[in-house]
């Protein structure tokens, strides 16, 4: 979700904010509002669900400066009263907010005399700044601001508004917030595309910055001190603006997938403790007479499902299969009060899948999703769902969603098996502790980006090109695979390692090269026996392998960092840049390939 702003004593505030809106509504589109400070009016507030574009902007004729979200859900579904701005209990205080506010129920038990309206972490800010400016009456929304900075936990760009204040408060840690200046007016934003086409000199606040902005300029503070920062001229047109200077979406989203694991497991992990919280209760005694989890899904969601069946064996104890959605039916031999169903979905209103909960729903059994889209029509059908909060994904290729999938799957396995009594605590820290470090091993593997770039060049003209790995690395080999063949259109295929010799093996030539998942979790050296018979037939190999374990004989070796049970999670980083780049090699449709739908709502 994201924030606009405008702030001047120009005419029309409210049409520039819901210019802004429609210039970020590409970054989330569930619900936007706007929030409107005049002298003589004082605040007003219009929000609703739906489109940038279903929003009325009330006519408010003195208003001097104005904020403005467009909403993607993370915490409550979209409705018009989770939309942004929220306000405190009198109605004096706007705020939009992106991130997330991870301490937010215990700030709500904190504020228990404050009526709150929605189901946002968001709504705790402008009550706890209602409670700041009513605990000093010298304090103004800039002090306020400050004294409730120090209480939030998590990730977070603010934009707050008062009645009687002729300035936009704007405070920043974790999530972006970037400052623009024209002759008469200023303004701040989440990204600099809500207002390219008033000014291109960009000022980008850091971690911890507060600002106040005012017709005239900006105050911005760190640490209590007044700052400078410095202001940079952007270039980019607003077309590549949107795709924060990348050429597709594909890559923007590949690279943003550190931040969006971070999202995924905000709050959600007790790495000391062993513990998961995904704010899911299973009803008493369902998780001890678990027999079975079947996963359903389609595509790449399957593929992450696939991931994750392994680990819900292994680390919950239950018998785990995954299904093609569109193949599954409830079988016999099943108990369905004793059987979870679990659909993972991205889009959420993927057919196939949402066919397949239909079948486990009529068969008794307990359904679950697990999706990106707060507010789908998975999410009504099913008993419970955890979302994976990868932040919206453009491209038809999923990328940064299949690692929020497989990180959000990992937290539910570890949190089934913990409540089963079937991990320990010690067992579940490890698991744990790969996960905290995931987003910090994915920058690692993108940092690395020119090594991939320089394989896919060498490589990205052969006649096929062969994914294998074992364990968890099979389900990341079919991914890799399936990435390849979506966008570059080249013949693709993943295998487990074992099963070339069976058969696929007949294919291997010198112009065809075998990626391989080398990694723990993998079966690293078996997976390189078979590689090593593909190289006996004059393939070339490309090994994604676990840092410090390079094998010597691999044509390209590709570092993984240590992350124990999720690092073929971070060679598929690896796998997909290296898709992307082949195909953007050859000039592919990278962001809309041929035949392909983003959300395929037919069966
Ligand atoms: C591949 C891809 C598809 C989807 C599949 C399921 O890059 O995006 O294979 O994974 O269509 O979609 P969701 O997850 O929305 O159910």
């Amino acid at each position: 979700s994201d924030g606009a702003a405008g702030d001047g004593g120009v005419a029309g505030v409210g049409d520039i904010v819901h210019e802004g809106l429609r210039n970020l509504e590409y970054r989330g589109y569930d619900s936007a509002g706007v929030a409107l400070v005049g002298a003589s009016s004082g605040l007003t507030v219009a929000k609703r669900s739906g489109e940038v574009d279903n929003l009325t902007v009330p006519d408010v004729p003195d208003a001097a400066l104005g904020v403005g979200h467009t909403r993607w859900s993370t915490h409550g579904p979209p409705t018009d009263a989770n939309a942004h701005p929220h306000t405190d209990c009198a109605g004096d205080v706007a705020v939009v907010h992106n991130g997330i506010v991870e301490n937010h129920e215990a700030l709500k038990a904190e504020l228990a005399d404050h009526e709150f309206t929605s189901d946002t972490d968001t709504e705790v800010i402008p009550h706890l700044i209602e409670e700041e400016l009513a605990a000093d009456s010298e304090a103004d929304l800039l002090d306020a601001v400050r004294g409730v900075e120090d209480r939030l936990e998590g990730s977070y760009a603010i934009c707050a508004v008062r009645e009687d204040d002729d300035r936009i408060v704007v405070a920043r840690r974790g999530s972006p917030l970037v400052l623009g200046r024209d002759a008469d007016a200023t303004f701040v934003a989440s990204d600099v595309t809500a207002f390219l086409e008033h000014t291109r000199e960009v000022t980008y606040l850091e971690d911890g910055d507060v600002a106040a902005l005012s017709a005239d300029g900006v105050d911005i503070y760190a640490d209590g001190e007044r700052v400078e920062r410095g202001v940079e001229t952007v270039t980019w047109e607003a077309d590549a603006a949107e795709k924060g200077g990348y050429e597709h979406y594909m890559r923007k989203e590949i690279h943003e997938q550190p931040e969006a694991l971070r999202q995924t497991i905000a709050g959600r992990l007790d790495v000391d403790g062993g513990g998961v919280d995904l704010d899911v209760a299973f009803p008493p005694g369902f998780l001890a007479d678990l027999e079975e989890i079947q996963i359903v899904a389609c595509g790449t969601s399957n593929y992450a499902g696939r991931y994750a069946a392994q680990l819900f064996e292994e680390l919950s104890g239950v018998r785990a299969t995954v299904e093609i959605a569109s193949e599954y039916e409830f079988g016999a031999g099943r108990s369905s009060d004793r059987t979870l169903v679990v659909a993972v979905t991205q889009s959420g209103e993927t057919a196939d899948t949402l066919g397949a909960v239909r079948r486990a729903n009529a068969a008794g059994a307990r359904t679950f999703a697990v999706t990106n889209t707060l507010g789908s029509t998975v999410t009504r059908e099913v008993d419970d769902t955890a979302f994976i909060r990868a932040g919206p994904e453009i491209g038809v290729a999923a990328t940064k969603t299949f690692a929020s999938q497989v990180a959000t799957l990992t937290m539910l396995a570890v949190a089934i098996g913990r409540e089963r009594g079937a991990l320990a605590a010690a067992d579940a820290r490890p698991v744990l502790k790969g996960l905290r470090d995931l987003p910090g091993a994915v920058q690692q593997v993108l940092d690395n980006e020119d090594a991939v770039r320089e394989a896919a060049s060498e490589y990205g003209d052969s006649e096929a090109f062969f994914f294998v790995g074992r364990e968890l690395g099979v389900p990341v080999a079919l991914e890799g695979a399936l990435k390849l063949k979506e966008i570059s259109y080249d013949h693709a295929e993943g295998f487990a390692a074992g099963e070339l010799k069976h058969g696929p093996l007949a294919l291997v030539t010198p112009d065809t090269p075998v990626l391989a998942v080398l990694t723990d979790g993998a079966r690293a050296d078996e997976t390189m026996n078979n590689v090593t018979e593909a190289q006996t037939r004059g393939a070339p190999a490309i090994g994604c392998a676990s840092a410090g374990e390079e094998y010597g004989t691999l044509d390209v070796s590709l570092p993984v960092p240590d992350v124990g049970l999720v690092e073929p999670l971070v060679a598929n980083v690896y796998l997909q840049l290296f898709a992307y780049h082949v195909a953007n090699d050859k000039g592919r449709s990278i962001d809309k390939p041929r035949n392909l739908a983003k959300s395929v709502t037919v069966e």
